[in-house]
């Protein structure tokens, strides 16, 4: 046990930073992306730049309490696992961007890397604007002296979150948008031969009144032959299990031409691309090896979460490779360097109901194979918290519970063979993968004390294996 006086440790004056924190370490996560102290939300600019791994967030440095005014925090990775905090990449210290260096993404091209992002003001009128800036060195950014690169005057105030890709011999760019006097959402299309000069090319999509009233973090892509376009839309109601929480983060899958006239239709109502608490917001890119990885912010709007009061506010979730399916859904699974944090094997083989194991430290990677015509339930308790993940194979549904109020979260869900499950616990979140990732839970839980593993009533395993995680990114202090 760490004693009180370890508890709560002054952060180290981080790198170039005049401000110090005090972080309480008890919920920081052991392997997934942390801000050092201060508040993070969502994930910007996933690349790789000179064979390493990227990834920017939206960070007040000043407080863990709010997301103030944002700027953009970094860190980096060789991986995709092991990450190293860097210094603040960008501050609001521009007319266009006074009141928030806005979420955006990046661009490698000729040894560059490139940002684009949403600059925003709020006086005298809420305005947003998209900016270009560079880096040399993966380091130190410099923003574009010609700012802004897209005024967007006909599609204010919501006009924010550029993705920005090349097809062929020109950049594109989705931007998340609001019409209709805000209240529908929809996601614009611009090209550029140069990442400076931007044409409007169409409107990609948009909500025919029941999908939010803006659509934000876009991001538009090939998969397996058919184009996929995520969104995360504010504002839609709930429809029985779905669509719970304040924010959705889902998909539609359709086809595009860049060819001819450019058209995207879609054939099907958005799907949650994650059923648990906190998840929203994602970022993804295409790696050297083709996979689309994407990360999403692991936390939710409206939800009070206790670190909050620690010193640090926000996490990321493990970076999750993307495939399509011949029905059209997507698929997604921890990338596979995620064993690069894989500690000792704590146990294997099988586990007969009501069998339990205790964790030296809430730091570990799950998993069951059980039999399908089976009810299952694997629970995850301490002191004051118990987390369930119930499996009723005769409705043909998953449920997560956490407990409190809103603790529910349920999904359709039947395996093709036996129940198979990976569950990713971390000091103050679980991850949970079904199958080959055609169902996924992202939810965040603040166990006191030592945490434990059970199997419900009546549920066995075929086997239950668990691994210890190790420790991927700097505790507080450590820096
Ligand atoms: C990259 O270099 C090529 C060749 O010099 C040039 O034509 C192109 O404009 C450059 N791209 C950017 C984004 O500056």
């Amino acid at each position: 046990m760490l004693s009180i006086a370890t508890k709560f440790i002054l952060t180290a004056l981080f790198l170039n930073s005049c401000w110090a924190i005090d972080v309480n370490p008890r919920y920081v996560p052991h392997y997934h992306v942390y801000p050092p102290s201060g508040w993070m939300n969502d994930p910007n600019g996933f690349c790789i730049f000179e064979d390493e791994y990227h990834l920017f967030y939206q960070y007040n440095p000043y407080s863990s309490q709010e997301p103030g005014v944002a700027h953009w925090g970094h860190v980096k990775s060789p991986d995709l696992i092991n990450w190293e905090h860097l210094p603040t990449a960008m501050t609001p210290d521009q007319p266009y961007d006074i009141n928030g260096v806005f979420s955006g993404s990046a661009i490698v091209e000729n040894g560059t890397m490139y940002l684009l992002y949403t600059g925003n003001v709020n006086n005298p009128i809420n305005k947003q604007v998209q900016a270009l800036a560079a880096s040399q060195d993966g380091i130190s950014v410099v923003k574009y002296p010609g700012n802004p690169v897209i005024e967007g005057a006909d599609f204010q105030p919501n006009i924010r979150d550029p993705k920005v890709w090349k097809h062929g011999d020109l950049f594109y760019m989705v931007l998340g948008n609001s019409f209709d006097d805000n209240t529908r959402g929809r996601v614009l299309l611009y090209s550029s031969p140069d990442l400076i000069s931007w044409t409007l090319e169409s409107v990609l999509d948009e909500s025919d009144g029941s999908v939010g009233h803006v659509w934000e973090c876009p991001d538009f892509f090939e998969l397996d032959g058919k184009y996929v376009l995520l969104f995360s839309p504010q504002g839609m109601q709930a429809i029985g299990d779905k669509y719970k929480n304040f924010f959705q983060t889902g998909y539609v899958v359709g086809n595009f031409d860049y060819e001819n006239e450019i058209v995207y239709t879609y054939n099907r109502i958005l799907e949650n691309l994650d059923h648990g608490h906190d998840f929203t917001l994602l970022k993804l890119f295409l790696d050297g090896s083709g996979r689309r990885v994407f990360v999403a912010w692991f936390s939710m709007w409206e939800s009070v979460h206790p670190e909050r009061n620690d010193g640090w506010s926000g996490q990321i979730t493990i970076p999750r490779e993307l495939e399509l399916t011949e029905g059209l859904r997507l698929l997604q699974k921890p990338v596979k360097e995620l064993d690069a944090a894989r500690g000792p094997k704590l146990r294997s083989g099988k586990a007969k109901a009501g069998y339990t194991l205790g964790l030296e430290a809430a730091a570990a990677d799950i998993r069951v194979t059980a039999p399908r015509l089976q009810d299952f339930e694997l629970l995850l308790e301490s002191d004051d918290s118990t987390l369930s993940i119930k499996y009723d194979y005769r409705r043909g549904t998953v449920t997560l519970d956490r407990g409190g109020d809103d603790g529910v979260r349920r999904t359709k869900w039947r395996p093709e063979g036996n129940l198979i499950w990976q569950v990713l616990v971390d000091s103050s979140s679980v991850e949970l993968f079904c199958g080959e990732g055609e169902v996924t839970f992202s939810s965040r839980l603040f166990p006191n004390g030592a945490l434990k593993i059970r199997l419900g009533d009546s549920s066995n395993a075929d086997d239950l294996t668990v691994y210890k995680m190790l420790r991927t990114i700097a505790a507080p202090g450590d820096n």
